[in-house]
């Protein structure tokens, strides 16, 4: 078989795992793997395939991106980029493994639909795909954000500041509450659980009067500004498939200044930004990525198109992508309860 494999969407720690256990593996039953430059780009425009070899897929188990590239890249703007992708797969490929996010799944069932051998691997360091436990990149995501809050817990202590850290996430609150849970935050906001900003100053004034000088905030990009007495102002910036960017919001700041503007306390910010997309994934991720990309491999040899292997109850399944598709799972009640108990 000639099988395609693409990442598309953000980059995340891990890609590299899964494309390297769905290439050994396919070299191994003497299939050819085809490695698609730039998500669906390389293939609704001119053709990015291109056959990888042992060679390319030694050595990236630890290391973060994608050997592949990525892209946001819109299929519907102008309209006629999935025809050509159905094309594109018709002519050059036996099978597809697209690695991607709630965007890339959907055009992944689209595809599937349409009769094309196409298989889905869970990818997105926002955690947010429905159906499934696991998601390529959140663990190194959040890893990243366990470390910064510890290292801006010592700099706090010390000048008895307030810190607040803005984090990823889009619509939800995932990477802020695991990752402020994990590096001990004092309080997390995200958008599952709005909270005034009155309480957010007097949870801080709190911790004071207890005697205890500084307070680390982590806030989600995703927070809806109004519930904190502040401003949406107008159009976002948006990136390549119309999604906004939600950081260029400026949420944590806004925060920050809510805080300042008490008079009782010094806060800093810090945006963590695309420092949680970067590096070396986990031990977590690399695992794990490794057997979503292995579930992939032996779904497309299987001839299983129009499914996606997840992650439950700590094993592998396979499951049609109609089950990751629709919308975004979101933190539940009682996870945050947990964060909270810390605050
Ligand atoms: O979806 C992953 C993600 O990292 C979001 O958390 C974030 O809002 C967005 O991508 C940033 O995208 P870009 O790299 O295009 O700015």
């Amino acid at each position: 078989m000639r099988i395609g494999v693409l990442t598309a969407g953000g980059d995340a720690p891990g890609l590299n795992a899964a494309i390297r256990a769905i290439g050994e593996m396919a070299l191994r039953d003497g299939h050819e793997i085809i490695g698609i430059a730039n998500g669906w780009a390389g293939l609704a425009q001119e053709y990015a395939g291109a056959p990888l070899d042992a060679s390319q897929l030694r050595g990236v188990v630890g290391q973060g991106g994608t050997l592949l590239g990525t892209a946001r890249f819109d299929l519907d703007r102008p309209a006629g980029g999935r025809e050509r992708v159905l094309s594109a797969i018709d002519e050059h490929l036996d099978a597809l493994i697209a690695i991607g996010g709630d965007g890339t799944q959907e055009i992944s069932q689209w595809l599937a639909e349409r009769g094309a051998p196409v298989v889905g691997v869970p990818k997105t360091l926002d955690n947010d795909l429905p159906g499934t436990n696991y998601c390529i990149g959140f663990d190194s995501a959040i890893s990243v954000v366990a470390e910064s809050l510890d290292r801006l817990h010592t700099t706090a202590a010390s000048h008895h500041r307030v810190m607040v850290i803005e984090t990823m996430g889009r619509t939800t609150g995932w990477v802020a509450a695991l990752g402020g849970l994990a590096g001990g935050a004092d309080l997390i906001l995200i958008p599952e659980f709005p909270m005034a900003m009155s309480d957010v100053l007097e949870h801080v004034k709190q911790r004071h009067r207890a005697g205890i000088g500084y307070s680390i905030v982590v806030v989600a990009e995703g927070v809806d500004l109004s519930t904190l007495g502040g401003v949406e102002t107008g159009e976002l910036s948006s990136d390549a498939v119309g999604g906004g960017r939600l950081a260029t919001r400026g949420v944590g700041q806004f925060v920050a200044s809510q805080i300042e503007a008490g008079g009782e306390f010094e806060v800093r910010t810090t945006v963590l930004g695309h420092l949680q997309r970067g590096g070396s994934p986990t031990a977590y991720d690399r695992i794990w990525a490794t057997r979503v990309g292995a579930g992939a491999y032996e779904a497309v040899v299987a001839g299983k198109s129009g499914t996606i292997p997840v992650v439950r109850d700590n094993h592998v399944t396979l499951v049609p992508l109609s089950e990751v598709t629709p919308g975004q799972r979101q933190v539940p009640r009682e996870l945050y309860d947990l964060c909270a108990v810390f605050f």
